[in-house]
């Protein structure tokens, strides 16, 4: 490896040590300061490459808030009583449920967020130093995964078409994408409505960097009508206002399938059931998503009942599951490169279309470069064969914390490090980048 990528290495380490919490790694040191679920499964993957004991203590953590119905919550609350971050356990209530965390149990959220867990759980047995040890924990495991992809059948799968759905942007992972906003605007929300509340986030982060208050009354209306619903789904489906069958979500769900095929397969199991659910969805992904006039995934708004005609970062994921054709995988990259989609000369890949009317270049979701979906999509580009693509997209991967810091998003435009400095996902996804040239580095001077 060369100079400066071991020293990016070791900062990055240096940013998972200060954000371990003893038992999990806050996404960062204060705008996120419990355990957050996509946050770890990412974080579990930079472990993965050095330290096997934390990474599969990352995702045991985790799992420790799962509900007895299977459902992963988004957050596992360090202690009951939170006064560092909005909402806490005291909003969610989520002893309403009578599937949600007893009394002695740690306090958890009422939503959940992409299902990551299965890939990172055969991520950490991949690059594990001791199989063994890797195999008692996937064995351990097991259960608790099969028992959360069961879930979102059971429970989200509202068609039968293989598309599970979201109740919430945060469930999305892209709080604010431009995709939520016709959705939200139809929701009629006035403070008299909601419980008192005050935003946390802003005493760390510039406003204009972060969700708007407008947004915020909506997660806020949208938290307390799924735990007025008692978190049952069944109930919550009739009329809920916000039902989207996401493809950043559901192309998740596809590859975790698949790597938990490969899991029960090592541990002696009936793979195909997670063969068949990562087909189907594929299937609904291609038949409900895909849109072939803009050469791209787009989500579904299920509560309408109409396509979302947005184009974000999130719409080439499908490429990370091998969910397009070949056919639809060189339109996907015409759309990447032709239609500007990313602009000349500035960082790749923007959240969101420079094309849209929303893009903004340094809100959160609705245009900065994100670490994890640059991540999903050199992944996704090399699975098509793209190497050079990848290999691109990689390098201003590893450029724009170089340059800027491990920060949780960056200006699109400046490659100037947005929201929180020392990102843990950053640091650890950078990690798993830098391994992978050491890797491919290794095999050059073998030839
Ligand atoms: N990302 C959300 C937040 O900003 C919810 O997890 O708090």
């Amino acid at each position: 490896m060369k100079n400066q990528d071991m020293a990016l290495a070791e900062q990055a380490k240096g940013i998972l040590h200060q954000n371990w919490l003893g038992t999990a790694t806050k996404p960062a040191p204060k705008l996120y300061p419990h355990q957050w679920s996509w946050d770890s499964a990412f974080i579990a993957m930079g472990y993965a490459h050095y330290d096997q004991a934390k990474a599969m203590q990352e995702l045991r953590s985790l799992f420790r808030g799962q509900w007895s119905n299977g459902f992963l919550p988004h957050i596992v609350f360090r202690q009951r009583e939170v006064k560092d971050y909005f909402p806490g356990p005291d909003y969610w209530q989520t002893e309403r449920s009578p599937e949600g965390p007893k009394p002695h149990q740690a306090a958890t959220s009422g939503i959940i967020q992409p299902p990551v867990h299965a890939t990172a759980a055969w991520h950490i047995y991949r690059h594990a130093s001791d199989k063994k040890v890797a195999k008692h924990f996937l064995a351990e495991l097991f259960p608790r995964l099969k028992a959360w992809h069961w879930y979102l059948y059971r429970e989200r799968d509202i068609d039968n078409n293989g598309l599970v759905y979201i109740r919430h942007p945060w469930e999305s992972g892209q709080d604010n994408s431009p995709m939520w906003d016709a959705v939200l605007n139809r929701i009629q929300v006035t403070r008299e409505m909601l419980p008192p509340y005050r935003r946390v986030d802003l005493n760390e982060i510039d406003g204009s960097h972060r969700p708007s208050d407008r947004d915020y009354d909506r997660y806020v209306y949208l938290m307390v009508q799924a735990r007025e619903n008692k978190y049952a789904e069944n109930h919550i489906q009739k009329n809920f206002p916000f039902l989207i069958q996401d493809v950043l979500f559901n192309a998740l769900l596809v590859k975790a399938n698949r790597d938990l095929a490969a899991i029960a397969e090592l541990l002696g199991q009936d793979a195909q059931p997670f063969q068949t659910w990562a087909n189907k969805t594929a299937q609904g992904m291609n038949s409900q998503l895909w849109n072939a006039e803009k050469r791209i995934y787009q989500s579904y708004d299920r509560a309408s009942q109409q396509p979302i005609p947005i184009s974000v970062a999130a719409g080439f994921s499908p490429l990370y599951a091998d969910v397009p054709t070949h056919a639809q995988a060189i339109q996907m990259l015409k759309t990447f490169y032709d239609s500007n989609f990313c602009g000349s000369g500035s960082w790749t890949v923007p959240s969101c279309s420079r094309q849209e009317a929303m893009f903004d270049p340094s809100r959160y979701w609705r245009g900065p470069v994100w670490i994890n979906l640059n991540w999903l999509l050199i992944q996704g580009f090399e699975n098509y064969g793209c190497y050079h693509e990848a290999e691109q997209l990689r390098q201003n991967s590893l450029e724009l914390p170089r340059r800027s810091g491990f920060y949780e998003y960056f200006n699109p435009d400046t490659g100037a490090g947005l929201g929180s400095a020392n990102f843990s996902w950053t640091a650890s996804l950078v990690l798993d980048l830098l391994l992978k040239e050491q890797a491919a580095d290794q095999a050059h001077s073998n030839l």
